[in-house]
Parts: C-alpha cells; sequence; structure tokens
C-alpha cells in the first residue's frame, strides 16, 4: 500500500517537490491513465491545503471533457475557448484566477470555489491531452510558486496519459 506522509504542514516550495515525487512514485507502474490520474487527483487533494476541487478535464472530440476528480460534482463538457478550463487549453498555457467572479465566463461548477488555477498537460511530442484543474474556497489562494508546482506535477502526470 502507497502510504503517503502529510506535507500540509511543509514549507510552500518543499511540499511541491515533495509532492512531485510522491506522484511519481505513485504512479510509475502504473499504465493505465484513469488509475492515475484518479490517484493523483486524490493525493493532490489531500495533500495541498485549502483545495475544495482538483481534477483533470480530458480533450475529447474538439471539447474538455471531465475526467477523475476529488470534490463536488462538476461540469462534465466544457467547450474549447470557454471558461478557465477551456481557455486555459486553447491558449496552451497555465492560468491563475485570484476571484473567478472576475474572470469572464468563468464556468461555475462549485459556488464555494473563488480562486483557480488550470495547467495545460500535453504530451512528449506537445499535444494537448488535457487540463489539470484546481480550486480553493479561499481568493487569491495560488501564488507564482503554487503556479511552479503545479506545473512540474502537470509534467509528471501528463508523460503517464
Ligand atoms: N471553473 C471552471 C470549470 C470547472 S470547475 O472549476 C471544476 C472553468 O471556468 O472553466
Amino acid at each position: 500500500m502507497f502510504v503517503a506522509p502529510d506535507l500540509r504542514k511543509l514549507p510552500k516550495a518543499e511540499l511541491y517537490r515533495e509532492l512531485a515525487s510522491q506522484i511519481a512514485a505513485l504512479i510509475q507502474d502504473e499504465t493505465d491513465a484513469v488509475a492515475n490520474m484518479a490517484n493523483c487527483a486524490a493525493l493532490i487533494f489531500y495533500s495541498v491545503p485549502k483545495l475544495n476541487w482538483v481534477g483533470f478535464y480530458l480533450l475529447k472530440g474538439g471539447e474538455l471533457v471531465l475526467g477523475p476528480f476529488q470534490g463536488r460534482v462538476a461540469c462534465v463538457r466544457i467547450a474549447f475557448g470557454r471558461g478557465v478550463v477551456g481557455t486555459a487549453a486553447e491558449k496552451r498555457t497555465t492560468i491563475r484566477v485570484a476571484d473567478v467572479n472576475q474572470f469572464p465566463g468563468h464556468i461555475a461548477c462549485d459556488a464555494a470555489s473563488k480562486s483557480e488555477i488550470v495547467v495545460p498537460l500535453t504530451s512528449d511530442d506537445s499535444h494537448l491531452l488535457g487540463v489539470l484543474d484546481v480550486d480553493s474556497p479561499d481568493l487569491d489562494r495560488f501564488d507564482a510558486d503554487d503556479e511552479e508546482g503545479f506545473r512540474a506535477i502537470g509534467k509528471v502526470i501528463a508523460a503517464k496519459l
């Protein structure tokens, strides 16, 4: 059994470094993408403080379709270019939103979400696979260090999709 030490009290840089290495260890011997995303969503959700939703949207038939997640029931299909998820996918860039109510076109799945970060996941040959979406019930929860941490984690996960 995989026993993950509690990372929530570590300084941020250390937390993300440890989390990336726990994720790498967690998925290294498994080839099933759904199983790996499910475990990664759970590990992130229970390792990073102040989150209310963590999950994946996968690019399927030109839209973003809900994948494994932790949190409340979420919107299933998001059009390319819509919401934070669709915009990050279209622009292939990480989007950090300090206040989701100020983001034009934000799609509210869980009313508790106040800030959000979405990291595009790309294959080795630069194809967009989907995104990692992380929501917080706190305003302005994600800073540049969180972004760096989630981008690094996104790379580890994308390599197994
Ligand atoms: N808020 C996202 C939708 C997905 S949920 O946060 C789970 C968006 O605007 O794209």
